[in-house]
């Protein structure tokens, strides 16, 4: 029996509960999910790439058929091939990530024949970033909503808590 296999890719620097939503929805899809951590080497994050895979692995431990690897300097495309993926499944949160994503899903599409499915955000992560969420932490906002309780802690280990 074939097994359909897909890849969520991101920095996930750090996960949100928005990456999360995508990931277990794609879980429904697909029987196996390759969460793929992928590193930009001109891109300095907050977090290891061992961090971020090791934040996700905690978040997603319930859930079978889910796996994390962490790939740097590779192109999308070849990390699907390696892993024997059949498509790309990504969060859509709005027009701006739409534009950003759609030159990729073509392209990804015209190099390996690999198809993106793109999952509407839940509204409640819909202005959700992982960028905007290190910035709010940064300065000791509350981003308790966003984010799960391990990730709140790592956060605040990494920018100290100014309350
Ligand atoms: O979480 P992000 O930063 O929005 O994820 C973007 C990511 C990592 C999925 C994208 O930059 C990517 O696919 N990088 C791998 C390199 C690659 O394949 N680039 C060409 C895309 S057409």
């Amino acid at each position: 029996m074939s097994v359909s296999r897909c890849v969520c890719p991101g920095s996930f620097d750090p996960v949100t509960l928005g990456h999360l939503d995508v990931v277990r929805r794609a879980r429904r899809l697909y029987d196996e999910v390759v969460v793929a951590v992928l590193v930009n080497p001109n891109k300095t994050g907050l977090f290891t790439p061992q961090e971020r895979v090791e934040l996700l692995e905690s978040e997603l431990a319930d859930l079978d058929g889910v796996s994390v690897l962490t790939f740097e300097a590779q192109l999308l495309v070849d990390v699907c091939r390696s892993t024997g993926a059949g498509a790309i499944v990504k969060g859509l949160r709005g027009e701006t990530d739409y534009s950003y994503e759609l030159p990729m899903a073509v392209m990804n599409r015209h190099l390996a024949d690999v198809e993106t499915l793109f999952l509407p955000s839940d509204p409640q992560y819909a202005q959700v970033s992982s960028s905007l969420i290190k910035e709010v932490a940064r300065f000791g906002g509350d981003i308790s909503p966003f984010v799960s309780p391990a990730v709140a802690a790592a956060l605040r280990a990494r920018f100290g808590d100014p309350h």
